[in-house]
């Protein structure tokens, strides 16, 4: 887990796991969340964070990251873009059932 601070409060939230994939035989990275506080955005706080990912990954070995977003969120996706990633696979979901999750884009 990454995250950004201004003076005293977090800012900013990135959450990256890791694992070994026998497709390239190697470790691959997954972004999993990503989040700026809203009164910080477009000042380049994701952009640093997926930054240190892409160097935390490096470290850790990985020969890829990924990241998926909702289809819908186009904000996030050309946010992705901006930060080098391209489009490459399809990700499939099936809904289990409702969440309990809060958080609002
Ligand atoms: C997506 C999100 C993390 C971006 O964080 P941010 O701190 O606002 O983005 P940055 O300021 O670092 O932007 C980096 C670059 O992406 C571009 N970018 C950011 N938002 C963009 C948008 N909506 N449309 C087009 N480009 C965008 C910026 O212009 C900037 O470009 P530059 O480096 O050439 O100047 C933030 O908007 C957010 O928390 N959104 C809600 C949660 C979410 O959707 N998370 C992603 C899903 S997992």
């Amino acid at each position: 887990m990454l995250v950004a601070l201004d003076e005293k409060n977090i800012i900013g939230l990135l959450t990256m796991w890791t694992r070994p994939t026998l497709l390239h035989g190697a470790k691959s990275a997954l972004i999993d969340e990503l989040v700026v506080d809203k009164a910080y955005r477009g000042r380049g706080v994701g952009k640093e964070l997926v930054k240190n990912a892409f160097a935390e990954a490096k470290l850790r070995g990985c020969v890829e990251i990924e990241v998926s977003t909702e289809k819908t969120n186009r904000k996030a996706i050309e946010f992705y873009r901006n930060c080098g990633f391209a489009e490459e696979h399809v990700l499939l979901e099936k809904k289990m059932r409702k969440g309990f999750g809060r958080f609002k884009r």
